[in-house]
């Protein structure tokens, strides 16, 4: 068996920034709220003419020459996402075009917030197995396309962006490799948060449309509940199948959601808050791509450095969630 080494780290947020003030002057709502409720006081949001698909390229692109590498390299493509450019054909196969990469597999990964870590997960199976050398695994959202600007529940919450990780076959002697990956779905919570028009059970109609059917749509204080829930028992079940103690921790990288979630499930483990990556309050919550924006962001400054002991933990839409500790 191989092992799975983060080879390289890329992100992209677009340029323009929507503010909780810009916020104000959409909806009934106020900076002080969005940020004691959620710790966000701004967001990115894609251009008019930028798609899903552009912002993987870019965050795609950061990390390859972070890993020293060229697409020709690359055996697999994978997008995590619940914003791609079409409903067909898939966002990585636009990519795989957009990159130039060779005739090689390219497939989508619906898992909401957590599909960064479901695709982990996945490009392991194909590395440890030795199907596969180089995989490029994207989180990416244009998430602000699926939002009902009417809707202050859900507007203030979300933003767009991509991160990438190009994951390496490495000996099973390897130090520095994805140590464990966990992924877990309850579909009978689906209703919590949903985007229900548009698909093949409610396809587009006028109705659906009036009603804004095709936007997302959330029960905020559930969610809140089930996501400090489901992210604790994933944290729970990586350290235990490590056997590490949260105090060996160097970093957690929690899935960006709001700044309360992040810290009822910090204070389940006694993790110092100094020792969580927070980029929430500068790019919203970006679901899939979420967790290598806050990685890349982190790595880049400075703060998360090669051959540090990383747990990663997601929640998202299904309701799905998942876990991973990497030393990287
Ligand atoms: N601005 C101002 N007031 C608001 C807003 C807003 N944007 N939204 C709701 N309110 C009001 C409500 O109407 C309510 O008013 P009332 O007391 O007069 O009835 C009051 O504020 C309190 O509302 P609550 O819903 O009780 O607020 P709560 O403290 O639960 O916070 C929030 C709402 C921020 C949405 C919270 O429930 C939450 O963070 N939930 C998790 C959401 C989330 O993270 N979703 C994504 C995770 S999954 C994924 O990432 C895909």
């Amino acid at each position: 068996m191989f092992r799975t080494h983060v080879a390289g780290v890329g992100s992209y947020l677009p340029e323009k920034i929507l503010t909780n003030y810009d916020l104000e002057k959409m909806v009934d709502t106020s900076h002080d709220w969005i940020v004691q409720r959620t710790g966000i006081e701004k967001r990115h949001v894609v251009a008019d003419d930028e798609g899903c698909s552009d912002l993987c390229v870019k965050a795609a692109q950061r990390a390859l020459v972070d890993a020293k590498m060229t697409i020709d390299q690359i055996d697999l493509i994978l997008v995590a996402t619940v914003s791609p450019d079409y409903k067909m054909p898939a966002t990585a196969c636009l990519v795989q075009a957009k990159l130039g990469a060779k005739n090689i597999m390219a497939f989508d990964l619906n898992a909401a917030c957590s599909g960064f870590i479901y695709g982990l997960f996945v490009a392991d199976q194909f590395i440890k197995t030795g199907a596969y050398k180089h995989i490029l695994v994207i989180g990416a959202e244009n998430l602000t396309r699926l939002l009902n600007y009417k809707d202050r529940d859900t507007c203030i919450l979300f933003g767009d962006g991509a991160g990438a990780f190009v994951v390496s076959q490495a000996p099973d002697t390897e130090k520095n490799y994805l140590m464990t990956a966990h992924a877990h779905a309850e579909g009978a919570y689906a209703e919590l948060l949903w985007a229900k028009g548009g698909g093949t059970r409610h396809p587009f109609t006028q109705q659906v449309l009036d009603e804004g059917g095709h936007f997302m749509q959330m029960r905020g204080k559930e969610i809140f509940k089930n996501a400090t829930r489901t992210m604790a028992a994933c944290c729970r079940e990586a350290l235990e199948a490590t056997h590490i103690a949260p105090e060996q921790l160097d970093w957690i990288v929690p899935h960006q959601a709001n700044m309360r979630i992040t810290e009822a499930v910090a204070g389940q483990f006694n993790f110092p808050m100094e020792k969580i990556v927070s980029t929430v309050h500068e790019t919203g919550n970006t679901s899939a791509a979420s967790i290598p924006i806050a990685f890349d962001m982190a790595y880049k400054d400075g703060r998360i450095k090669r051959g540090q002991l990383i747990l990663l933990t997601a929640f998202g839409a299904g309701l799905t969630s998942g876990s991973a500790i990497l030393r990287f």
